[in-house]
């Protein structure tokens, strides 16, 4: 056709040749086309059977949902899994998985909110088929799957990721109660240092006046005796004599107290001189504390009970820092009991894999609630107060045992009664220890 030139006379042997001429051309053209349209088909297919395998394998759990009833119209193998629920279930009821028609309507509308094309939602919790709470990291997107519109949301388990800052919160938790106790221990001894003068006029001071009073009172009675009343600072003679012993003798059980705390904290910041670390034999440290305690075991418990290992390692410090302790826990043992039936049991032992000697000081008492747990190694902290507690005796003891390379362990249950473990590293073990560092 394209040699012939048009606008001649052509023959009808001319028009049948041009007539098969184009039949070819468009037999070719339609053939194009299939073969075009079969390709493409193919192509969708790969990328479909691609995206499936993809779905079906992916770390996540996903979920493919019609964005207008938020059904869900496919779930992936891990999405069953994390939930505890087959396809079927999750097709049948999405909103199976919240806890609340509150919680789905919640995520309905973040999801449902067709102006952003991804989202984000965040942590959100569900719940799965066995009733436990799954926590997961949700991602969604609106994607086109065969012209239609899916919302496309990956479900990722985020369980270990949140204990895991959980522990990181309680370390940093832990570390700054360290950190503080350690600067207020050295503010502490600071003013305890500061203290002690001005304390001790005080002491000295009321001490005097309390004999001055006591001359005095004479001399005053006989005045009052010849001439009547008179008064003093406003107040009657009577009035005198009922309040100033009181007054003293207050001044000076108040200062006498400073001084007590005030020389526990010079004792506790002293710094341990190594070269003069004894031998300390456990048993008969718990037995001088018992001695010493004799009266207030008897005063609060009919129930004492000890039990100490025989022949256990010796402990490297200083022995009369670990009484201090014993007597410290002791006491608090004592002080917690509701009633006399209640008991306290001392117990020591060696543990030999660990190489620690173990003091257990043990209590049927009042226990303690989680909150306090937290905080009775702070410095003066206290719930006795009234009955003249000064907080220090756990700050001291957990300082102590800290230098002497150990631990001090506290499990309470509330109403049912504390044990403090003391663990003391034994000499062998700190030799132990010495040897692999210098190897
Ligand atoms: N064995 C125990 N049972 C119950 N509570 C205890 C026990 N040991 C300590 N505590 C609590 O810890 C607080 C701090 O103890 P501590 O530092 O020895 O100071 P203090 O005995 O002067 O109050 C106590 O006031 C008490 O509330
Ligand atoms: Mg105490």
């Amino acid at each position: 056709m394209g040699n012939k030139a048009f606008g001649g006379k052509r023959t009808k042997e001319d028009l049948s040749s041009d007539v098969e001429e184009l039949r070819g051309m468009l037999a070719k053209l339609v053939d194009f086309e299939t073969e075009e349209k079969i390709q493409l088909e193919k192509q969708l297919r790969e990328s479909e059977e691609r995206f499936k395998e993809i779905f079906e394998q992916h770390y996540d759990a996903i979920i493919l949902l019609d964005p207008e009833t938020l059904t869900c119209i496919d779930a992936n193998l891990t999405a069953e899994t994390l939930f505890g629920c087959g396809q079927k279930e999750l097709k049948h009821d999405f909103s199976r998985l919240f806890k609340n028609k509150k919680k789905f309507e919640e995520f309905k509308k973040i999801v449902c909110d067709h102006t952003r094309k991804d989202f984000l939602i965040g942590q959100f919790s569900f719940v799965g088929s066995d009733g436990r709470n799954i926590f997961c990291g949700v991602k969604g997107k609106t994607i086109k799957i065969r012209g239609r519109d899916v919302l496309y949301c990956s479900f990722r388990d985020i369980k270990e990721k949140l204990e895991a800052e959980e522990k990181e919160k309680q370390i940093q938790v832990k570390l700054i109660r360290t950190n503080k106790m350690t600067s207020l221990g050295t503010l502490a001894s600071g003013i305890a240092h500061e203290i002690n003068n001005p304390n001790n006029f005080i002491l000295t001071n009321a001490q005097m006046f309390a004999d001055i009073w006591q001359d005095a009172g004479k001399i005053l009675q006989d005045y009052y005796d010849k001439y009547g009343d008179f008064s003093l600072a406003g107040l009657t003679f009577p009035e005198l004599k009922e309040m100033v012993p009181g007054m003293l003798s207050g001044t000076i059980e108040g200062s006498r107290r400073i001084s007590n705390i005030i020389k526990s904290l010079k004792e506790f910041s002293r710094p341990v001189d190594n070269r003069l670390q004894e031998r300390i034999d456990v048993n008969g440290v718990i037995d001088f504390s018992i001695s010493i305690l004799d009266g207030q075991v008897k005063k609060y418990t009919d129930s004492f009970g000890k039990n100490l290992g025989e022949n256990l390692p010796a402990v490297a410090g200083n022995p009369q820092q670990i009484e201090q302790v014993i007597i410290n826990l002791i006491q608090n043992a004592l002080h917690a009991l509701p009633g006399r039936e209640h008991g306290v049991f001392i117990s020591s032992s060696y543990d030999k894999d660990s190489g620690y000697i173990l003091i257990k000081i043990k209590d049927e008492g009042k226990g303690m609630k989680k909150e306090i747990v937290e905080r009775i190694t702070e410095p003066f902290f206290t719930t006795k107060k009234k009955t003249g507690g000064t907080g220090l005796g756990l700050y001291i003891s957990y300082s102590i045992i800290k230098k002497h390379k150990g631990f001090l362990d506290i499990k309470s249950v509330l109403d049912r009664g504390t044990e403090v473990v003391v663990k003391l590293p034994a000499i062998g073990r700190e030799e132990l220890h010495k040897e692999d560092n210098e190897k």
